[in-house]
């Protein structure tokens, strides 16, 4: 009886898809790879497809086009001739990032690379004909730097992608959905992903709040997906831009145009939540995450090393996207942005790499890292501290050490200090012009 119970239990269970149910061990490997992310704290990601071409931006097609297959038809003038994957990943390394992300297949459902599934892909209907995906994996692999797969989960052009609330002005019809069909086509594109281009750190997710609004919750089998992405690469980390706590079975959380736990973007409603798991913020570089012609409104180089120190000062890696033109060049501004990016990283790198967020939370002057019992404090906002005798800023630390020095972290020189009822004072030698002026705290 109890046997024919549990043999019940069990058909019940595997019916209900038993993975729904296992509790999710990330492997060794995965805590590895986890802990390797967690160091890298720059990446540069990446929005590139057939939509470049129309330089609107990567939703052109739910926003403008009546007609998916009148936009389909940019795939056949893709012929992004200047496309050179290791000048791009040379002038990502030389900013300092340590991995990119590329869109794979974006929610236009061009896929990138010489796919099996489906023939919207880039071999296969440009007249490029290249897999770009393909000399990127080469290209990261010579230079040591980290690849990672966007990876949209909802799909404005094919018929069997069951239509949610975005893809609904494109000519497509809602009764020819077939998730089962759907299903087994992202799982083998994710296949291939995972098999042929060498070990990838991560999938990164997008397009779950598609199905957010729906009466009956959409149920995308992901505890299925995430299994599969760790049976064929163990180390490979799962994330999701579903703007919400981490689901089960994911190795990451991710932030979109937003500090962990701040909620000051419009997804604010779910992302209160900041978990244990390596953290990344992403963010654009002007105002579109794909190419957009009338978008020149770059961060300045000082606004997103801020960004880089404040992620950092949150324990979170930061995602700095570029939108590449559709001739296959990097804009010459993010270009000029990496540049000076990275100067500095290779002067204050130290600070940042490898640390973890530093013991005193992000005040309105800065933040702090810590690496190897230094605590780096990063003065962002001098304005914000307050002026001791003769003038110089005085920088409060609140904390209860016993400190063994306090020094400028450019020259080492020593920096007056002396412990107050506020915590530690630090008496800055000088009026601060820094884009990050470094102290170090012994
Ligand atoms: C949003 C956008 C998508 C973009 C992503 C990057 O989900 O819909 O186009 O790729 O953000 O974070």
């Amino acid at each position: 009886m109890k046997k024919t119970l549990l043999a019940a239990a069990f058909g019940l269970s595997s019916l209900l898809g038993a993975s729904a149910q296992a509790k999710y061990e990330p492997t060794e490997a995965n805590l590895k790879s986890r802990e390797e992310f967690r160091d890298m704290k720059l990446g540069i990601f990446l929005h590139w497809g057939i939509y470049s071409t129309f330089a609107q931006g990567e939703w052109y097609l739910q926003n403008a086009v009546p007609d998916r297959y009148e936009y389909a038809k940019a795939a056949d003038a893709f012929y992004p001739h200047r496309f050179d994957a290791r000048q791009w990943v040379r002038s990502f390394k030389e900013a300092g990032a340590k991995y990119i992300c590329f869109t794979s297949r974006h929610h236009d459902g061009f896929s990138m690379w010489n796919t099996k599934q489906s023939k919207y892909n880039i071999v296969e209907a440009t007249p490029f004909g290249r897999d770009v995906i393909k000399e990127l994996a080469e290209a990261c692999k010579e230079e040591g730097i980290r690849l990672h797969f966007y990876y949209s989960h909802l799909d404005w052009m094919r018929d069997d992608y069951p239509m949610g609330r975005t893809g609904t002005n494109v000519g497509k019809p809602r009764d020819k959905s077939d998730w089962k069909s759907y299903y087994s086509f992202m799982n083998n594109q994710l296949t291939e992903l995972l098999t042929q281009y060498g070990p990838i750190g991560a999938i990164w997710f997008d397009g779950w709040w598609d199905h957010d609004e729906d009466s009956v919750p959409f149920d995308w089998h992901l505890q299925e997906q995430y299994e599969l992405i760790h049976r064929l690469q163990p180390a490979c980390l799962v994330g999701n831009n579903h703007h919400g706590a981490p689901m089960e079975g994911e190795d990451i959380q991710i932030f979109e145009r937003d500090l962990p736990g701040e909620m000051t973007t419009g997804f604010a409603k779910s992302v209160a939540e900041v978990s244990r798991l390596p953290l990344e913020t992403c963010e654009t570089m002007n105002g579109m995450w794909g190419y957009k012609v009338t978008d020149n409104n770059y961060k300045s180089t000082a606004d997103i090393i801020r960004l880089l120190i404040k992620t950092s000062g949150k324990g979170a890696n930061l995602l700095m996207n570029i939108g590449p033109q559709p001739n296959g060049e990097l804009p010459a501004v993010a270009l000029q942005r990496l540049k000076e990016l990275g100067e500095w990283t290779t002067a204050y790198g130290e600070t940042i790499y490898g640390t973890d967020a530093g013991d005193v939370k992000p005040q309105p002057w800065g933040v702090t890292t810590k690496k190897d019992g230094k605590l780096f404090v990063h003065v962002l906002a001098p304005e914000c501290l307050v002026p001791g005798d003769g003038g110089n800023p005085v920088l409060y630390l609140p904390l209860d050490w016993k400190v063994k020095s306090v020094t400028e972290f450019i020259g080492g020189a020593k920096v007056e200090y002396r412990k107050t009822s506020n915590g530690i004072a630090v008496m800055l030698p000088r009026k601060i012009e820094a884009v990050d002026y470094v102290l170090v705290v012994q």
